[in-house]
């Protein structure tokens, strides 16, 4: 049989309430919680579905959901705005979908929404040391480490900070 190679593609629009269905599964995932935050505490969906409301009260947190060629929705990123300058939070929460290219592509457009529709100056990000697979997605598109730190909270894992700048 052929061999048909689909040409990857990536389309973004904003979060729409109906997306909760996503949220409420990504957010209980223990594989992408040990990637995110870490944080395990058993959250109840009221809490959650909170947070997930409050993307639509915080103007200055632009969310996005992602969809790939076929119009499946395979994951979220947000930039979180302070006058010129956003942290970049991005998961592909539909798993099978990791590891395959759209990572990159997700970051890369999140870099141009960030520098052309919002006018940034500089995009940041925090990633886990042993999250190798997300800081080479970020490296591909031109992030630079540039310090390695332990926040406060006695619970926050050593985190690497990344930047991009315009
Ligand atoms: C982070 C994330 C968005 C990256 O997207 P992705 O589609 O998996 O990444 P890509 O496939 O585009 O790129 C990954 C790169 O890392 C490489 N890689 C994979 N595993 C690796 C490892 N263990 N060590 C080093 N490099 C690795 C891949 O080969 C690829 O590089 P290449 O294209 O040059 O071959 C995605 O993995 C994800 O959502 N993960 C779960 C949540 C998460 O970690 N979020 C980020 C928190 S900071």
């Amino acid at each position: 049989m052929e061999n048909i190679k689909i040409k990857k593609k990536i389309f973004v629009r904003r979060v729409k309430k109906d997306d909760w269905k996503y949220f409420r599964k990504w957010w209980q995932d223990t594989d992408l919680i040990t990637l995110t935050s870490g944080d395990f505490t058993k959250y109840r969906d009221e809490q959650l579905y909170k947070w997930f409301l409050n993307m639509f009260v915080d103007k200055k947190s632009m969310n996005f959901i992602v969809l790939n060629e076929q119009k499946i929705v395979i994951g979220h990123f947000v930039l979180e705005i302070k006058k010129n300058i956003a942290e970049y939070h991005v998961v592909i929460g539909n798993k099978k979908y990791i590891g395959r290219g759209y990572g990159t592509l997700i970051n890369k457009k999140a870099i141009d929404i960030g520098f052309k529709k919002y006018k940034l100056n500089k995009i940041f990000l925090k990633v886990r040391p042993e999250n190798l697979r997300a800081s080479k997605s970020y490296e591909k598109v031109g992030f630079k480490k540039i310090a390695q730190r332990k926040y406060k909270n006695p619970n926050s894992p050593e985190l690497i900070i990344m930047e991009i700048k315009k």
